[in-house]
């Protein structure tokens, strides 16, 4: 059983992209975790280049989703939704709308921002982006405000709270992938 953890940011350091890797060592045993780390080469959507052959950074992006068995997104927010190349991600996955590699994925969306409510508006707008994919949206927030504060020098997180929330997320993503392991094995 496979995550695939995919952080709305490109900034090396970013704080949402130490969230998937505090997410990741919460998982049960047994679900492996792979940071997704496509998403600045993924070219503009254009509907005239979406086509087959996909431009390679986008089959590279379908293939992992659809590798994985679900995905935890963690988002910033940009002016108080996603920022464009998560959105633009999400445009280029989800097209052939009835086909594609979102559609029945069970998903989870958790975010951090240096603002004080966490990112809560771009998660929600997320969330709602996904369910119009057919993406499984699995309930539950993280909302991780004044990131700069929350994560010690190592890039951990550090406030309980926020851990014990991000376990039960993660929780909550890792069962509703164990239902379909158990009907293909
Ligand atoms: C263009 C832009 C818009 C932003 N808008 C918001 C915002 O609406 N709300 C907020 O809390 N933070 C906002 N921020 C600050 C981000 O939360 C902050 O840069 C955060 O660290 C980004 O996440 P990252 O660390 O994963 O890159 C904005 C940052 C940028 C660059």
């Amino acid at each position: 059983m496979k995550v695939l953890g995919i952080a709305g940011s490109l900034r090396p350091d970013s704080y949402n992209r130490a969230l998937l890797v505090a997410a990741a060592e919460l998982l049960p045993d047994g679900v492996e975790f792979e940071l997704w780390d496509g998403l600045k080469a993924v070219p503009p959507y254009d509907e005239v280049d979406d086509v087959i052959p996909a431009p390679a950074a986008v089959a590279r992006l379908r293939d992992a989703l659809a590798g994985a068995d679900a995905v935890l997104f963690a988002t910033p927010e940009y002016n108080s939704s996603i920022p464009g190349q998560l959105k633009n991600a999400v445009d280029w996955a989800s097209r052939p709308l009835a086909t594609n590699v979102l559609r029945n994925k069970p998903v989870a969306v958790v975010g951090a921002s240096t603002g004080a409510f966490g990112a809560v508006w771009a998660q929600a707008e997320l969330r709602k982006v996904l369910a119009a994919t057919g993406a499984r949206v699995v309930e539950g927030e993280v909302a991780v405000g004044h990131a700069q504060r929350r994560f010690d020098a190592d890039g951990r997180l550090r406030d309980e709270n926020l851990v014990v929330q991000l376990q039960e997320v993660v929780g909550a993503l890792a069962a509703e992938i164990r239902p379909r392991a158990a009907v293909a094995a």
